[in-house]
């Protein structure tokens, strides 16, 4: 059993794998898509759930680096939704002071997408209650090798010295280096992966993995994670005396 705790200690950034859409549907004998559908109209209460409890992040893994490995027809379709839920929710989301980013590799999205992003960026730029970044076409490992990238640019350009290289650094190459790392990393639909998500941005986060289908993720399901992580002690390395004294 998970360690519980009644009292719930607000992480600031939380990071989800959506996971388990596609078996969902297949459970219910309807196609892959239809488990999509279903899985992104989730997507509304848990990020109102979040502004409520004064998260400062919530980042969603939408579509990852390998998940154009997919058949044409599902990647289309996700790539559709993404347009029609960004479409359909980004007034509501600018009114409740939601700022909208994307993070991931751009120049793979289509076309339309990325100017519904590019709208969508625009329009909450300046709102802070929070900061909802979803990724798409992103990979933790395509993170980390940009930014090793733009380093060795700099050195090539002579602005940097190789010695000059360290944690700090590299992690303000990073994707949203100018936010706090994750501290809650939620895997629903049962594998025990982090399947490229955050990296570098998740060496100190706690998971916390269910068996529950994204499809049937809920508020009440949300609590049990925040309460899951309520729970734990963070020691960022140090030893629990040390914490608690
Ligand atoms: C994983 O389930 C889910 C995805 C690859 C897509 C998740 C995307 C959404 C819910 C839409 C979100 C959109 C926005 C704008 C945030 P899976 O297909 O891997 O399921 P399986 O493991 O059961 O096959």
């Amino acid at each position: 059993m998970p360690e519980q705790s009644d009292h719930i200690q607000i992480p600031r950034h939380v990071a989800i794998v959506m996971d388990g859409n596609g078996r969902w549907a297949r459970q219910r004998g309807r196609p892959r898509t239809y488990g999509h559908k279903v899985g992104s109209s989730k997507v509304h209460d848990i990020v109102e759930e979040s502004k409520e409890l004064g998260i400062e992040v919530l980042t969603l893994f939408a579509f990852s680096s390998e998940n154009w490995k997919r058949p044409k027809s599902e990647v289309n379709f996700l790539m559709e939704l993404m347009i029609q839920m960004l479409k359909k929710e980004i007034r509501k989301l600018e009114e409740k002071g939601v700022q909208v980013r994307f993070i991931g590799q751009r120049e793979l999205l289509p076309e339309k997408l990325l100017k519904v992003i590019a709208d969508s960026e625009a329009r909450t730029r300046n709102n802070n209650a929070l900061i909802l970044q979803i990724a798409a076409s992103y990979g933790g490992q395509w993170d980390i090798t940009r930014a090793a990238r733009v380093l060795a640019e700099k050195v090539a350009r002579g602005e940097l010295l190789p010695e000059q290289i360290d944690e700090k650094t590299l992690a303000a190459e990073l994707a949203f280096s100018d936010l706090p790392d994750a501290d809650l990393f939620i895997r629903t639909g049962g594998e025990l992966r982090i399947s490229n998500f955050l990296l570098w941005q998740a060496a100190y986060a706690e998971f916390y993995f269910t068996d529950v289908l994204w499809p049937d993720f809920s508020v009440d399901e949300y609590h049990n994670a925040l309460r899951h992580f309520s729970g734990r002690q963070r020691r960022f390395g140090q030893t629990g005396e040390q914490v608690s004294g």
